[in-house]
């Protein structure tokens, strides 16, 4: 057995003896393993496990995700946030069994094609399901080469990733059956469980003697990562509508943040609004309705990927009249009981307690008179 590189076979050793015991590691079917892999792209690996394997009970063949239909693949997406991975999964899926007879693309260049595929989901999947020598270049493997070889250039440039790409590419085993999968997966291996982003491990680690960031004693000078503009934060107001013991919801459009999910109306405060002026003005806006609050629920704060939110979610009733969607938008009046059948947003999930415990109080003391929210 030959290795291009003696530190390969030291990794693929420690890989080997050290590996953790993952669901995904024990197949070699290209659809379960792209789906671990768009899973655990953007989310860590305990939270991904429950996720992947309710998501294969459910969807355990690329036909069967291919006709599911988009609020089931949601809702078991549902917590895991940024949705497009799972949006772009199932059509990607529908276009397999179209386009493909249903199996899947097995080169880099045609795999590409379909949605969500880029080069590190490409590589990965190729290499782990199929053998194919493709290093899947992500944050882990880029932390474990900058130290190695005490790379101080930005990891934002696309020069330093093609570079990473290049070099790993020269030694990549590609024998015995398994090396280029279990390469891939030891990288990262070591990034997550060795040569971690704080306090890492170096004394256990294989690679230790020749490596530059641990041999000069700088491991916290790598990665070097230029910083970015601050996150914005907008204020937010939301209306849960009542009309007798149903409230409003309505889905978010298909494409964008958050596509597909379902959610209160509401939106972003202009300069100067208090909380109350937003909803307000927000209903009108967005379903022609006045309300009146009937109860605010404490204020949630909620990080996504590029922004953050403070939102005020107020318990309204319709002044008068009913509601008006404007913009074509599915919506449906529902009960608290079916507020669980919903895929919702990560926010809209912070206060689903308040919200409960509001219709158990309201609902417990108005039961004697028959009062609904009228
Ligand atoms: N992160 C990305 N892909 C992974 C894999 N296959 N195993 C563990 N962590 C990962």
């Amino acid at each position: 057995m030959t290795f291009k590189h003696p530190n390969v076979k030291k990794l693929l050793d420690w890989y080997h003896a050290h590996k953790r015991d993952l669901p995904w590691r024990k197949t070699k079917d290209i659809y379960p393993i792209w789906v671990s892999e768009v899973m655990l792209q953007q989310t860590q690996v305990t939270t991904v496990i429950p996720y992947y394997k309710r998501f294969l009970e459910r969807f355990p063949t690329i036909q069967h995700l291919a006709e599911g239909s988009e609020q089931e693949v949601l809702k078991l997406w549902e917590g895991m946030g940024y949705y497009s991975r799972i949006r772009n999964l199932h059509r990607a899926a529908q276009q397999v069994m179209k386009g493909y007879d249903g199996k899947i693309p097995d080169t880099a260049e045609t795999f590409q094609k379909l949605p969500g595929v880029g080069p590190y989901i490409a590589a990965a999947v190729l290499s782990i399901a199929l053998d194919i020598p493709l290093p899947a270049v992500d944050g882990n493997v880029m932390r474990v080469y900058t130290r190695f070889h005490g790379i101080s250039d930005d990891i934002r440039k696309n020069t330093v990733r093609q570079h990473i790409f290049k070099e790993l590419k020269g030694i990549m085993p590609t024998e015995p059956p398994g090396a280029a999968g279990d390469f891939t997966q030891a990288f990262m291996e070591l990034g997550a469980l060795v040569c971690t982003p704080q306090k890492p491990q170096c004394q256990s680690c294989p690679l230790n003697e020749q490596c530059t960031a641990f041999t000069n004693n700088t491991i916290e000078c790598y990665p070097y990562k230029s910083p970015t503009g601050k996150v914005p934060e907008y204020r937010v107001s939301i209306g849960i509508i009542f009309k007798e013991d149903k409230f409003y919801i309505q889905k978010r459009p298909s494409e964008g943040h958050l596509g597909g999910l379902w959610e209160f109306p509401g939106g972003k405060a202009a300069a100067d609004e208090t909380p109350e002026q937003t909803l307000f003005r927000e209903c009108k806006e967005e379903l022609d309705c006045e309300v009146e609050i009937l109860q605010p629920l404490p204020l949630v704060r909620h990080a996504y990927s590029h922004f953050k939110i403070q939102m005020s979610p107020f318990i309204c009733r319709l002044k008068d009249g009913d509601i008006l969607p404007k913009e074509n938008r599915p919506f449906r009046w529902i009960t608290i009981s079916e507020l669980d059948l919903y895929p919702f947003p990560g926010a809209n999930h912070k206060i689903f307690p308040r919200l409960k415990e509001f219709f158990k109080d309201f609902f417990a003391r108005n039961k004697k008179t028959g009062c609904f929210i009228v």
